[in-house]
């Protein structure tokens, strides 16, 4: 999936969400709890938004009333997010929400300005080293708790083992780390570089892993995972292809039966002012 281009469809987002929901830590959101104005009404800003699974899935984790402000460059999944906003909170109180189409690369201060939380999730893989320095200080010059979820931390895994597997795993992470027109995009360097910048400017920042585990339960989203693996690292290692059609397709074959276990690596940032 590439940022500069490719529309993310709302078909993959929905596929997903169960997995992101189960994937994204807990114990991150027991911190930031002690964090946010106690009582609220907390101003949530999610930035990436995409069709808004984010906030479906913290709203009801945290108490008070919220209003949510949905960034995205997308107007059709901005209009998915609209049409299905989070809440309740976890005491009942009322949630509200509001769309942006926006490019969230070019946000200034005064666009997080009241924010008492900031989040993202799937975004931070997507964007250049000066794309996520910029990103990073006008959020913590929001001087509000930042959680940045699902970053993309590369070394997929599955079980049973294939000897083909390391190959295919190290093409993909080559193409997460593609120069694009923008520059070179971070991919699995994103957590490690987030991390550097916030620390830069004096946040404390906690990192957890938030790997998605895709077992038999999850087959379908295994099946479109792996066919979009497969298909980034050919793109991005040409001499690849011919080896990897039989191995796709005995590789879909176990997703879908259910006998392939995939784990893909994620980590979760929770960076305080
Ligand atoms: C992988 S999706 C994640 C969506 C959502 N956060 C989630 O977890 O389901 C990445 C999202 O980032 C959005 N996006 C990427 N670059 C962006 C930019 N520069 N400005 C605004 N939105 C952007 C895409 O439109 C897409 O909705």
């Amino acid at each position: 999936m590439s940022a500069e281009t490719i529309r993310v469809s709302r078909g993959w987002l929905g596929l997903r969400e169960r997995a992101d929901a189960a994937a994204r830590d807990q114990e991150l959101v027991r911190l930031l709890r002690r964090r946010l104005p106690p009582g609220g009404p907390q101003v949530i800003h999610d930035l990436a938004c995409g069709s808004g699974s984010m906030g479906r899935w913290l709203a009801p984790l945290l108490t008070g009333p919220q209003r949510w402000i949905l960034h995205d460059r997308d107007a059709d999944l901005l209009a998915i997010a609209a049409a299905d906003l989070p809440g309740p909170a976890a005491d009942g109180a009322t949630v509200t929400g509001e769309t942006r189409l926006c490019d969230i690369t070019q946000l200034g201060r005064d666009d997080l300005a009241g924010a008492t939380l900031i989040t993202a999730s799937a975004l931070l893989d997507l964007l250049t080293r000066d794309e996520l320095a910029a990103l990073i200080r006008s959020c913590v010059g929001a001087c509000c708790p930042v959680l940045l979820t699902l970053s993309v931390t590369g070394r997929a895994q599955l079980a049973p083992a294939d000897q083909l597997d390391s190959r295919v795993a190290a093409a993909f992470d080559a193409h997460q780390r593609r120069t694009t027109p923008r520059g070179r995009l971070l991919g699995p360097d994103a957590v490690e570089a987030a991390v550097e910048e916030s620390r830069g400017l004096g946040a404390e920042v906690v990192v957890r892993p938030s790997p998605w585990r895709l077992g038999a339960a999850e087959a379908g989203l295994a099946v479109e995972w792996l066919t979009g693996w497969v298909a980034a690292a050919c793109e991005q290692e040409a001499g690849l292809a011919a080896d990897a059609d039989l191995y796709r397709r005995r590789r879909l074959r176990e997703a879908r039966a259910g006998r392939l276990d995939v784990t893909v690596g994620h980590a979760d940032v929770l960076v305080l002012p």
